[in-house]
């Protein structure tokens, strides 16, 4: 499988703190890659870098091959980021967010207009097209925050904990959507500090605590580091394991 984007040595220090500690991923095409961290482990500031949104304090991402940064105008649009913070606006209609961020991919007139509709259908939100963001539920949100990502059919999709605070439904509808982009030929981030989730749709998982990445491996290929016996190991125990930290406190 090809490379479709790597990072080298990146690295991102707020101050003095190092949030990111030289980094280096390799994501092939075709994957569900996991990153799987606690609150605070770097798991959004190493997103935010990938997509270009923070700038590295050392390092750099190589997307299709070519340093990201000094690309972007040619890649920018081979990437969907759905953002852990949502970024819509209440004050617009469902269709609107959607054109207002497929538009910036320079999609226009019948196109964008097919692709909106698309975008709403894709996210179950086609029969809300016209109601205000800020009518919502949060799980409506944050499928409307996915349509938002997706209208100019990205190579990379990257999902930042997309399901925090939803409920059931919402979730399993996102899960099962990300799959299933995956199937048509989408390459996936997924971020989370949820290990059933990773579990259940990452074909590779790295660990991530501290700004390091810990270890990288197939779910089996992880309990196997700390256990002969797979099958009577979580995930959240190789983690325990790993880093002497629960994943999440319940
Ligand atoms: N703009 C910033 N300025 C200073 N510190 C920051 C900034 N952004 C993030 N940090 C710090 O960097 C660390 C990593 O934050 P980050 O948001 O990347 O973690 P995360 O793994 O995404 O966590 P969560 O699961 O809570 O989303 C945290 O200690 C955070 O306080
Ligand atoms: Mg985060």
């Amino acid at each position: 499988m090809a490379v479709l984007l790597k990072t080298n040595d990146l690295t991102k220090k707020y101050g003095k703190k190092m949030v990111v500690d030289n980094l280096n991923i390799e994501i092939e095409e075709g994957e569900v890659f996991g990153l799987l961290g606690p609150n605070g482990a770097g798991k959004s500031t190493t997103m935010n870098m990938i997509c270009g949104i923070v700038k590295p304090t050392l390092g750099n991402v190589e997307f299709m091959g070519k340093d990201f940064q000094k690309n972007r105008k040619e890649l920018i649009d081979k990437l969907g980021f759905i953002p852990q913070e949502l970024a819509i606006h209440g004050n617009l209609k469902a269709w609107e967010n959607v054109e207002l961020f497929t538009s910036l991919y320079g999609i226009k007139g019948a196109e964008l207009k097919e692709r909106i509709d698309e975008s709403l259908e894709y996210v179950g939100l086609i029969e809300k097209r016209n109601d205000y963001a800020k009518t919502f539920s949060g799980g409506m949100k944050r499928r409307l925050n996915i349509a938002c990502a997706i209208g100019h059919h990205p190579k990379l999709m990257i999902f930042d904990e997309p399901t925090v605070g939803i409920d059931p439904q919402s979730r399993n509808f996102i899960l099962d959507k990300i799959k299933d982009s995956n199937k048509k030929g989408a390459t996936i981030i997924y971020t989370s500090h949820y290990m059933e989730e990773v579990e259940a749709i990452c074909t590779r998982i790295a660990i991530m605590d501290n700004g390091k990445i810990i270890a990288t491996g197939t779910s089996d290929e992880l309990k196997k580091m700390v256990k002969d016996d797979i099958s009577s190991i979580t995930l959240e125990e190789v983690f325990l394991t790993m880093t002497g930290k629960k994943l999440r406190d319940y």
